[in-house]
């Protein structure tokens, strides 16, 4: 278990070109299942969401964001939600629903899918919300662009582990500090 885990999170890269071949509403419902499964400070769960896979409000979304082509791309989008009446701490709640995304990204791997995570549309966030039909209470953290890989060559790096590292206390006799 804790293999495939690792697996998926080192494996897993932000995908941003699909195939037409659609996206079945119950993987959608478990990528949102594998979400919700999130830590939250008191699990208040303060995390909602929006499935679009209706090509319309997909074209409408897509014009309220510089990646309107990865938008128009996708056969599904999943809107990811903070319940502002849901909340209890600012910090602790943005905290919660980012671990949600995160779960929700590995989620998707995991069913053989690809995703990636749309934040520049925020910027357009009430726009957004005028096109799902919600209010003000509900405040757009992300959309998912989600659906079947075109390929899988996509590339990243990270920086080295010593650079995140601030200090180190080992107990004398532990193991050493591999880089
Ligand atoms: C908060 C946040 C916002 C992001 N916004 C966008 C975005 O608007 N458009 C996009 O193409 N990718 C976006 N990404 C994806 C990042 O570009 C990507 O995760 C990063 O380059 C590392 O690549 P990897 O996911 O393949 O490891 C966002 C990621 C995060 C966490």
């Amino acid at each position: 278990m804790s293999h495939s885990v690792l697996e998926a999170i080192y494996t897993r890269r932000s995908i941003r070109e699909f195939t037409n071949e659609s996206v079945t509403l119950a993987d959608l419902q478990e990528i949102i299942k594998a979400g919700i499964w999130a830590p939250s400070g008191l699990n208040n769960q303060p995390w909602r969401f929006a499935i679009v896979t209706d090509e319309e409000v997909r074209a409408k979304l897509s014009e309220t964001t510089h990646y309107s082509r990865i938008v128009l791309g996708a056969p599904a989008l999943i809107a990811v939600y903070l319940d502002r009446e849901a909340m209890y701490d600012d910090v602790k709640d943005h905290q919660a629903t980012g671990a949600c995304i995160e779960n929700m990204l590995l989620a998707t791997e995991a069913l053989g899918l690809g995703a990636v995570w749309l934040g520049q549309i925020l910027k357009n966030k009430d726009k957004v919300n005028e096109i799902l039909g919600l209010s003000s209470q509900y405040d757009l953290m992300a959309v998912l662009a989600i659906g079947h890989p075109q390929h899988r060559r996509q590339k990243s790096s990270r920086k080295g582990l010593d650079i995140f590292i601030l200090k180190t206390f080992l107990q004398e006799g532990s193991d050493v500090f591999q880089k």
